[in-house]
């Protein structure tokens, strides 16, 4: 494997790219302060746009590392910014990822994080050379099964009250893809 780091990626209907310091006020206004959108997620909604324009100044500093993978997901035409997707993890050893992502509701039920993961997936195997690729969700929140089931992976199992989100503690469904099962 080798890291490229967030490289932007194109798709039909998305641009995957780096956080700019610009995007602060879309992402507080378009999920980043919506309790609906962090339901499951393990960081609360932001109290203020102060706060998503501190994180982003963060993340932008670390764009200089190669092993770190974080895309701002931008609908294209319109140039919208949408959501995100992200490595949380990365295990160069075995050479994987586990991945996360979340986006806003007015954006939901139409395939777009499908599309993103399966783009994000195909990156990490035909650019980084990674062997796994892999998500968890909360049993709760099955249609982040789905995006992970549309995007090719496989359920794993069942992790019992293995994660903190904001829910609680909870079971973790785990899915995972290796690179011998990815077809593009
Ligand atoms: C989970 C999430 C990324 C799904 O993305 P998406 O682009 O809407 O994915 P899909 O369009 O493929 O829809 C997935 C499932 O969501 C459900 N869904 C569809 N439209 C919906 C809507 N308007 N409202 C709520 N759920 C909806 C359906 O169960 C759908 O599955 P189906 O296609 O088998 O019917 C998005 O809902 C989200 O950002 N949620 C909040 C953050 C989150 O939970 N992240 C994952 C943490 S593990």
């Amino acid at each position: 494997m080798e890291n490229k780091g967030t490289q932007r990626i194109e798709t039909d209907r998305l641009i995957l790219r780096q956080f700019r310091i610009e995007d602060a006020e879309p992402m507080y206004k378009n999920w980043a302060s919506d309790p609906e959108v962090t339901k499951f997620l393990t960081w609360p909604p932001h109290k203020d746009v102060d706060l998503t324009r501190s994180l982003i100044e963060d993340w932008i500093s670390r764009y200089a590392e190669p092993s770190y993978y974080h895309w701002i997901i931008e609908l294209k035409g319109i140039g919208e910014v949408i959501g995100t997707i992200s490595a949380v993890k990365l295990n160069e050893k075995i050479e994987a990822a586990d991945v996360g992502y979340c986006m806003g509701k007015a954006w939901w039920g139409k395939g777009i994080m499908p599309e993103a993961l399966r783009a994000v997936i195909a990156y990490f195997f035909e650019e980084v050379g990674l062997n796994r690729v892999a998500a968890c969700h909360d049993v709760n929140n099955p249609k982040s099964g789905r995006v992970m089931q549309k995007a090719g992976m496989k359920q794993e199992g069942i992790l019992r009250a293995a994660g903190r989100n904001n829910q609680g503690i909870c079971d973790e469904v785990w899915c995972s893809i290796l690179r011998n099962e990815f077809e593009r």
